[in-house]
């Protein structure tokens, strides 16, 4: 007991530390004007910066890859930009008020709506094609970054389409991996503490293998899951692919974790060890599920990997359990996912041995506080993994590369209408009040600030351990 309260000391001051020196080197780091990246944030800053644009923003980004022509996306910007229009800048309120939709300006104000949508998406999309998917992870891997391929596609509405996104794997797991062993060997990010580790890594959203994915029928649901699921796993260990299954709403949550445990206890998969899960630390939850799964794995005899997050839906859950009048699933405040997270990165990082640990984050601190917790228990770096999103806190992946980690990046790719629902996630987090890289670019904030122990007040902050 007195070991694990010296040791929370040690790591905090570790993290102090540590963020601060990561804080000196991101400095001279950032974005500068003469960079593109520096437009796309300021862009972004300003669409989103009035919380009733930000609505009608993201109403026109969901609705904009299904309008065929240039009259509807017009007409769409106008309907949606109208109660809003004193909020916006002068130059778009002249733009909606003097274009009629079959115009030359309505076709070019149109154009214009597409082209900054496509912008916006492709910073955090990698590409539609197989062809740019390969290109964009060579490039990747030239920057010494390690990658998971997600395919965009969630809430599908048919078996058809099932069917379509097992093949779409299938043919990914099949047709990149042979090309991605004939690679030159880079061992921080080929090799972990055991042994190696696969190239070619993918990651799914098990609701889009099955258009009735219901929570209320989890044995249909799972049997069905399972058949088109035993393919792709099959595929992946007989190519040397990973297999990550993400998270994704709390309703889905129970039944993903338990198809995840079922499916790999089954003999054919069960010495498996190229495999993992989500933990999501914005569930008060998370460390209940994390305790069950170390149960699990232990009976199981062959690790997972777990990657910890704080969780992509945290609007979509408060809204819908306040609509629904149902208790929420999800922490209400942002430090209480912050603090939830830290604990559980001490509980994987104490129980690496089988539930090996993928901090996925672009938070300084909560890096930090990982990077930290190794230092204090002694993890290797090779034992653990940062993962980050594609088209997010670029430094951060370099800087950590370069310190010698082993960096991931979540490479979405695919076509506009099944990404829209990711690309919206994205821009609500990047945008969010609460979000830590909106901080992390502005050069008044104070360093002490951002590496601030999650807590309800800074006087709480300066006690240890933090609580929920
Ligand atoms: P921070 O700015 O520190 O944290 C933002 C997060 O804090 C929000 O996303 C939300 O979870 C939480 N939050 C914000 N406001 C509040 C509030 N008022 N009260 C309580 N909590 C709040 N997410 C999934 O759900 N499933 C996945 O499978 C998944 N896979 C991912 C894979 C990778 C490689 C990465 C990097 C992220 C993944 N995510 C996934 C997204 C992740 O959950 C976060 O949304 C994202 O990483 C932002 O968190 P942060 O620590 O980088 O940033
Ligand atoms: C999402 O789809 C990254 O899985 C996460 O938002």
């Amino acid at each position: 007991m007195t070991e694990n309260v010296d040791q929370g000391h040690q790591a905090e001051e570790q993290t102090q530390r540590i963020g601060r020196e990561l804080w000196a080197h991101l400095e001279r780091r950032r974005p500068s004007v003469f960079e593109r990246r520096w437009w796309l944030d300021h862009i972004l800053e300003w669409a989103m910066a009035d919380e009733s644009v930000k609505v009608q923003m993201f109403r026109f980004v969901d609705v904009l890859p299904m309008l065929r022509s240039h009259e509807s996306v017009t007409r769409h910007l106008q309907e949606y930009f109208d109660e809003v229009k004193t909020h916006l800048p002068l130059a778009a309120r002249l733009g909606l008020d003097v274009s009629t939709p079959n115009s030359l300006l309505g076709k070019a104000l149109a154009l214009n709506a597409r082209t900054n949508a496509r912008k916006m998406a492709e910073r955090f999309i990698a590409g539609e094609s197989v062809e740019e998917v390969l290109l964009s992870v060579s490039k990747l891997r030239k920057q010494g970054l390690a990658f998971t391929l997600d395919l965009l596609g969630e809430a599908v509405v048919s078996e058809r389409e099932a069917d379509a996104y097992q093949q779409q794997y299938l043919g990914l797991i099949t047709g990149l991996s042979p090309l991605l062993n004939d690679w030159p060997e880079n061992s921080t990010l080929d090799r972990d503490e055991v042994g190696w580790i696969p190239r070619c890594n993918v990651s799914i959203k098990l609701s889009a293998l099955d258009s009735q994915f219901k929570p209320i029928d989890p044995e249909g649901t799972s049997a069905r899951v399972k058949e088109r699921l035993r393919p792709l796993l099959r595929a992946a260990r007989e190519h040397d692919a990973f297999l990550h299954v993400d998270m994704e709403h709390y309703a889905y949550k129970d039944l993903t974790l338990s198809l995840f445990k079922e499916i790999f206890l089954e003999d054919e998969f069960r010495d498996w060890p190229d495999c993992g899960i989500v933990i999501q630390a914005y569930l008060p939850e998370a460390g209940d599920d994390l305790e069950s799964l170390l149960r699990w794995v232990q009976e199981r005899g062959t690790p997972v990997w777990v990657r910890l997050v704080k969780g992509a839906y945290w609007d979509y859950e408060t809204v819908v359990a306040e609509y629904r009048g149902w208790p929420c699933p999800v922490y209400g405040q942002k430090w209480q996912s912050d603090a939830n997270f830290e604990r559980q990165t001490e509980f994987l990082m104490r129980n690496r041995q089988w539930l090996r640990p993928a901090i996925a984050s672009h938070n300084l601190r909560s890096l930090s506080h990982a990077m930290a917790w190794a230092k204090v228990l002694d993890v290797p770096d090779k034992a653990w993994e940062i993962q980050m999103l594609y088209g997010m806190a670029e430094e951060q992946q370099q800087l950590f590369t370069e310190l010698g980690h082993r960096v991931r990046v979540y490479m979405p790719f695919g076509q506009a209408i099944p990404g829209m629902a990711y690309l919206v996630r994205r821009l609500l987090e990047n945008t969010s009040n609460d979000s830590f890289l909106r901080h992390a670019y502005d050069t008044s904030v104070d360093v002490a600030d951002l590496l601030q122990r999650p807590a309800a007040s800074p006087t709480d902050a300066d006690l240890a351990p933090a609580t929920a």
